[in-house]
């Protein structure tokens, strides 16, 4: 990493400053998997750029990092809260997740700009694993601090290298034996607004470089797992075949056709394990990894059923059988409306976006008043290297969001 130190830094000098970090050349993109190298090192320089802007900085038995800015020693409740995630998907873009930190880190730099002193703590909130890419649950930070997820059943998440969440936390020099639900680190914070990219064209559409957000669509994942008989490629007859990758390959067909049924539903396969996956292997089994997201969570509950209907009639059509665990689920949020109003008075111009991706602001919309802010992304893309964002709305978003935690921390 190299880090620039010629005049005020910037959002742009920031991200440059991490561009290296966790570069994927296989994939593309950028793989920056919790409390991989490439995590660890962005979290090591998170806490040097707090530090550098003498933040008081603290890492939580959950592996939240926060980051204080109290210049008028306040007590530490009730604080504004800003930041978002580090971790990325495999192959993903620069901005989903470190634009909002990077934002985060020059938004305080141009608030003590403008000398301003806050009337409520700030506090900049770095999530781990938000994607859920390592362990398959999105969110799990956040989660861990509400008390959403139960702390037994993370300890014994298995990534796909057989290694335990608690394994992999010992490993990094975090105690999994206290993680779990904080309420009274929760408590602490009266407000939380996470900027991110934009992960559709929604802004560019408008021509607006900032919005703020409405609510995030009901999305869960499952787990779909066929199972047949592992055998050899060359001695088995076709008919002889109990292939569960024939099964799961109907199965991919029909989410997409049964999500067809439901206007704007979303239904996603975008990860399969063949076990063991051999190319002159029959696979033993296939795990197929199923995205699905609604507004209606009803309407999410009715096609995760007829996808599982479908692939239970897939699989007896192949001779295998099929099982359905539910990795995660989250409900449909809109952030609360006093607080946008609130926003929107701030930054009259920008519109209010709906958005399809989950957020940990989500998360902690169930219990505090949570707001997002989306900078345009010109290609529309995300979870891809095609994700993009202009340096010109880098800074604009963070003058917006240093305007909004202005607000906010004025009481
Ligand atoms: C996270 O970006 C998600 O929407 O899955
Ligand atoms: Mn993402
Ligand atoms: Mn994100």
């Amino acid at each position: 990493m190299n880090t620039s130190t010629v005049g005020p830094a910037t959002v742009v000098g920031l991200m440059s400053d991490i561009a290296a970090v966790g570069n994927d050349p296989t994939r593309g993109g950028y793989s920056r998997p919790i409390y991989s190298a490439a995590d660890m090192e962005l979290r090591e320089w998170f806490i040097s750029e707090a530090q550098r802007r003498s933040l008081d900085v603290e890492t939580d038995r959950n592996g939240i990092i926060w980051a204080w800015w109290n210049p008028a020693g306040l007590p530490l409740c009730d604080a504004v809260a800003t930041g978002s995630h580090l971790d990325s998907v495999p192959g993903g873009g620069a901005y989903d997740g470190p634009l909002g930190v990077a934002t985060a880190l020059i938004a305080i730099d141009l608030l003590r700009a403008r000398g301003f002193v806050p009337r409520r703590p700030v506090v900049l909130a770095v999530f781990p694993e938000e994607e859920g890419s390592r362990y398959g649950l999105a969110c799990l930070g956040s989660q861990l601090l509400t008390g959403d997820v139960d702390p037994d059943r993370v300890r014994g998440l298995v990534d796909s290298d057989g290694v335990t969440y608690a394994e992999l936390a010992i490993a990094n020099g975090h105690d999994p034996r206290h993680i779990g639900p904080d309420p009274e680190r929760l408590a602490g914070i009266g407000v939380f607004v996470e900027l991110h990219v934009e992960q559709g064209r929604g802004l560019t559409d408008l021509g607006r470089p900032v919005a703020i957000g409405s609510s995030i669509i009901g999305h869960g994942r499952w787990r779909l797992s066929f199972n047949g008989q592992g055998n050899h490629a060359g001695t088995t007859l076709m008919t002889d075949r109990r292939d569960p990758m024939i099964a799961a390959a109907q199965t991919v067909l029909d989410v997409r056709r049964l999500a067809g049924n439901h206007r704007d539903a979303r239904a996603t396969v975008g990860k399969l394990d063949p076990i063991p996956g051999g190319t002159n292997v029959i696979a033993s089994r296939v795990d197929v990894w199923l995205d699905v997201r609604h507004d209606s969570d009803a309407v999410v509950a009715a096609i995760v059923s007829d996808i599982a209907d479908a692939a239970h009639r897939s699989g007896a059509d192949e001779g295998c059988d099929v099982t359905l665990t539910e990795a995660s689920i989250s409900p449909t949020v809109s952030f609360d409306p006093i607080l946008r109003d609130r926003i929107s008075r701030v930054l009259p111009d920008a519109p209010i976006l709906a958005t399809g991706a989950g957020h940990d602001a989500g998360v902690l919309a169930a219990y505090l008043p949570t707001a997002m802010l989306f900078v345009r992304n010109p290609t529309g893309i995300s979870h891809a290297p095609q994700e993009y964002v202009e340096d010109v709305d880098a800074e604009a978003g963070a003058v917006a969001l240093a305007d909004v935690l202005q607000d906010l921390s004025n009481r």
